[in-house]
């Protein structure tokens, strides 16, 4: 890059962060506004194929001081030539227009550039647009979008339903937008968060993307929650590259550590490993680079014959029967602080001992004491893993029943215990690295529904019986988890192979 442009993108960097650390807290959350750091910035850009024609037409949503717009056109003014941009910036927030409109201009010393900066509400004004029949009119959209929940009162809903868009995020709807006034073939480049690629709150923005647009590439950062950490940001997101209605191909995949870009590596996927287009769910499966040697299990959850289901027992609502007094003679409820180290102590090390009262009512929430086991629903952002299970031993209970808090999900047999060597199995398969690493692919949130356990692929019952054989020789801590898991599934693999 020449020194000019250089010299622009350090001031951009510099203001950036002076901006960021002189806007409070609540401005940043009420604005939804967290700027893009330079280097990730000019590796958006960069993301953009050469501009074939002689004219861009750039919107740049939601645009902050400038740093999207300004660096798509240094970035492409290196690699082509003679190129008049028109760029369209939007901006509520009263406090970074002047900076807006001054790197705007800046960038005419270095570029052919024409630039409107709308002091206007985005969603507005594409609503606007499309209610009217405008043609789209954008070649380029290069945006880090405003992440804020969108109520289902709020006037934003209301004004999306007038153009049959439905969302939950601001995010998702300037995305939706953008795509909207993109003329076809037009490239899009986004950093959201990674929360849209699952679920069904985001499948209705899903089905709009996916019906209007490729996508092209999509980049990850090994380190999660690294991009907008300064602004206490503890999200996961992913650049994606959208163009409007082309053909599809190959999908670009590429991984950095964090948000200095620094050492991209790509791979090319196929399409359809990257999203089914005729699944229901639509589900984006984003592949992280790994080097981990996970075994290819291919056992569906169904081909098992055993069953998971959320926890029975709502303790709020069954809170006359829920005692904290037990004897060893109460029906043990067990609540996800009864795991420890990959078993279900009752009570547990915090000496909880809650118990449910045996009668009419409680009687349908309880399971026969057995070997069950059960998986922790909800994990916190900073935990190192996901998926947390722990055995549930008869010998551990002298109780006929027990039951489980609505807080843990059990795999289980019909309602009936498992057979043991298969609940061994599973602690050990639930447990181990590739599992969470599996799971987290296409499960952006914290939480581990029923849904999610079951569209995971297993081993085959007989190894899960062999996992299970050799754990119980064994002490329960990771590394025997990944040493039999590698003695049991990844050596057998090889040889099936
Ligand atoms: C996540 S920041 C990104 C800023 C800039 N694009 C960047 O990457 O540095 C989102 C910006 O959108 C602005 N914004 C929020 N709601 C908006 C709306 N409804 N219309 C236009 N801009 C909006 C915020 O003030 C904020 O500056």
């Amino acid at each position: 890059m020449d020194q000019e442009s250089t010299t622009l993108i350090e001031t951009l960097e510099t203001q950036r962060t002076r901006f960021s650390h002189r806007t409070s807290v609540s401005h940043k959350s009420d604005f939804g506004q967290y700027l893009t750091p330079g280097a990730i910035a000019l590796f958006m850009a960069s993301m953009f194929p050469n501009v074939k024609g002689s004219v861009v037409k750039l919107l740049d949503p939601g645009a902050g001081i400038g740093g999207l717009a300004c660096a798509f056109v240094l970035n492409m003014n290196q690699r082509v030539q003679g190129i008049h941009y028109d760029i369209d910036c939007y901006e509520i927030d009263d406090n970074t227009l002047l900076k807006l409109t001054k790197t705007l201009q800046e960038l005419r010393s270095i570029a052919d550039v024409g630039h409107a900066v709308f002091h206007k509400d985005f969603i507005e004004e594409a609503v606007d647009h499309l209610l009217q029949f405008n043609k789209p009119k954008y070649t380029h959209v290069i945006l880090n979008p405003p992440y804020k929940k969108i109520h289902s009162s709020s006037s934003h809903r209301k004004l999306l339903r007038l153009v049959d868009i439905e969302v939950v995020n601001l995010y998702s709807a300037f995305v939706s937008m953008s795509l909207e006034l993109l003329q076809n073939d037009g490239y899009l480049v986004a950093i959201i968060p990674r929360s849209f690629c699952n679920g069904t709150y985001y499948l209705p923005f899903r089905k709009h993307i996916l019906a209007n647009a490729v996508i092209r590439r999509i980049h990850l950062f090994e380190s999660r929650n690294s991009v907008f950490k300064n602004d206490s940001v503890l999200q996961e997101n992913i650049i994606i590259m959208l163009q409007k209605s082309g053909a599809i191909d190959k999908v670009e995949v590429s991984y950095s550590k964090d948000q200095s870009v620094a050492d991209v590596k790509c791979k090319r996927i196929d399409y359809h490993d990257i999203v089914d287009l005729k699944s229901r769910e639509l589900i984006i499966n984003v592949p992280y680079e790994t080097n981990y040697n996970y075994p290819k299990v291919e056992t569906s959850f169904k081909h098992l014959g055993i069953m998971v289901s959320t926890g029975p027992v709502v303790d709020f609502r069954s809170r006359e029967y829920i005692s904290s007094e037990s004897t060893d003679e109460s029906i043990p409820l067990i609540y996800p602080q009864n795991i420890h180290k990959f078993r279900v102590l009752w009570p547990s090390v915090k000496e909880l001992k809650a118990s449910i009262n045996q009668n009419a009512v409680t009687q349908k929430l309880m399971y026969e004491t057995g070997f069950y086991v059960v998986v922790r629903r909800f994990s916190s952002k900073e935990e190192k893993r996901r998926i947390v299970a722990g055995l549930v031993h008869p010998a551990d209970f002298k109780s006929e029943y027990i039951c489980f808090e609505n807080h843990l999900n059990v795999f289980h047999n019909q309602g009936k215990g498992l057979e043991s060597d298969i609940a061994y199995g599973l602690v050990a398969y639930l447990n181990s690295e590739g599992f969470d690493h599996e799971f987290r692919i296409f499960s952006g949130h914290t939480q581990v529904n029923v849904s999610d356990l079951k569209r995971m692929k297993y081993p085959s019952l007989s190894r899960l019986r062999e996992l299970g054989i050799r754990l119980q020789k064994n002490e329960f801590n990771h590394q025997v988890f990944e040493d039999i898991i590698a003695e049991v599934v990844i050596s057998e693999d090889k040889q099936d192979s």
